[in-house]
């Protein structure tokens, strides 16, 4: 752990949460920066912005109480059908996030890990990315996992691409084949399965998000627009996993 590291605020430590029984991995469908902008009669991008600044609180607190990892979806492979103006903004929205919590991450030691089709994110982007990447890459404390250019069907078509290729090869047998190697050819290979999985402004949907991954994970949808979201709610929301009981299929 890092020295740095602030100390569990005392409001969290009064909800109550168990810190030895946090989500080993936590996943959020941010949503509702555009609404939350609309009902304040303001541009789309005001919202994105605000967006951005609950990206910063969320991943404080999560590191904060000792969330192992942190996915967010930050990009729809659906997004990229938005207004250009709206895309560039998020582009440009995500590339001032990376540059200005990059020492952040350093200092918290965050480390940042990427899924999705990153490719076709302008290449200024996947610059700032892959660096960013690389310099977290021994950070031991948080992964934060950013959903970009991100879908779900698109990942198990090009997992079903790569085993059908290595079983074209030869280097796999197809009845070899086990829930372990759909898992280790997904952009999540080296990530838990989410335990927790998040939904802000209401919509009671998955939106083509980690469909493999969630399996088995809870589900929590608050009405809460992704720029109202809090810490306090944040923690509300893990002491109430924490209450749930877990049978994966069992009794
Ligand atoms: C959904 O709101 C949100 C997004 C499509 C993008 C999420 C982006 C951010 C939170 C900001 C930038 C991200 C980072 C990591 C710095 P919506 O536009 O679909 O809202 P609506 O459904 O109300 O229109």
């Amino acid at each position: 752990m890092n020295s740095k590291l602030p100390p569990v605020e005392v409001a969290t430590l009064e909800k109550g949460i168990d810190l030895q029984r946090l989500p080993a991995h936590v996943a959020i469908i941010m949503d509702g920066n555009g609404r939350w902008a609309k009902q304040r009669l303001l541009n789309r991008v005001h919202g994105h912005e605000r967006g951005a600044e609950t990206v910063r609180t969320i991943v404080t607190v999560s590191r904060e109480i000792g969330i192992p990892t942190l996915t967010l979806y930050a990009f729809s492979t659906e997004n990229w059908q938005r207004s250009a103006i709206e895309v560039s903004a998020l582009m440009s929205l995500l590339k001032k996030f990376l540059e200005s919590e990059k020492p952040i991450m350093m200092s918290n030691g965050i480390r940042l890990n990427a899924i999705g089709q990153i490719e076709r994110l302008p290449q200024d982007v996947q610059d700032v990315l892959f660096q960013t990447i690389e310099a977290t890459r021994h950070n031991p404390g948080m992964v934060l996992n950013l959903a970009l250019s991100y879908g779900a069907r698109a990942e198990i078509v090009r997992m079903t691409r790569i085993l059908a290729e290595k079983a074209r090869d030869g280097s796999l047998d197809p009845q070899s084949i086990t829930e372990e190697t759909v898992s280790s050819h997904l952009y999540t290979h080296n990530l838990p399965d989410p335990d927790l999985l998040i939904r802000t402004s209401g919509e009671m949907r998955i939106s083509n998000f980690l469909l493999w991954q969630i399996a088995y994970s809870e589900l929590h949808i608050t009405r809460t627009l992704w720029p109202d979201f809090s810490r306090n709610e944040y923690l509300d929301i893990l002491k109430d996993y924490q209450q749930r009981d877990r049978r994966f299929g069992n009794v």
